[in-house]
């Protein structure tokens, strides 16, 4: 289920109403898929096999290929942060700062939790973070400010999905203004 957080982290509601309407105002698609899609996957071994990373990627076909066909995306993979994760320091350190891409960074969380803080560009709203569990997923749109972070778990692991030659370089510097 989708939080809507402050800015500094704190919990502000779990409406869904309230949450998806803070979402829309910032010009962020999200939504849900079944959470039926997601039980019996042994998480536990999903980042390390690609046999059952494949199993639950045609477990959700028919959610993955409508996100897919609404957006222009043509790819997927499965990624994932756990503490086994080599260098998780690093990398969440260079997550949590803010930056942007020139394209699209989409999410369907399938474990555990993972926090997106979201700078709206103007007019769009102020600055909110909002958590996601499984079953949420999330379109961060290209040029849009952002930055992201784990609860104390430290364990997420998400679908993305791209368009043919994803840019996926992080710029930290900020947008024109
Ligand atoms: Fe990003």
């Amino acid at each position: 289920m989708m939080k809507l957080l402050s800015a500094q982290g704190a919990f502000v509601t779990d409406e869904p109403n309230t949450v998806s309407q803070a979402l829309q105002q910032a010009g962020i698609p999200h939504g849900k898929w079944d959470p039926a899609l997601f039980s019996g996957i042994d998480y536990d071994t999903l980042l390390s096999n690609p046999n059952l990373q494949e199993a639950v990627l045609k477990t959700v076909a028919q959610p993955l290929a409508t996100l897919k066909s609404s957006f222009g995306y043509l790819t997927e993979d499965i990624i994932g942060l756990t503490p086994q994760t080599p260098n998780l320091g690093g990398i969440l350190k260079q997550f949590r700062a803010e930056h942007h891409h020139t394209d699209d960074e989409v999410r369907v969380i399938l474990h555990g939790e993972g926090i997106f803080g979201i700078i709206p560009s103007a007019g769009k709203g102020e600055p909110f973070e909002v958590s996601l569990t499984q079953c949420d997923w999330i379109v961060i749109p290209e040029n849009t400010r952002h930055y992201f972070y784990l609860t104390e778990e430290n364990t997420v692991i998400a679908l993305r999905v791209f368009k043919d030659n994803p840019q996926w370089e992080a710029i930290y510097e900020p947008l024109p203004a």
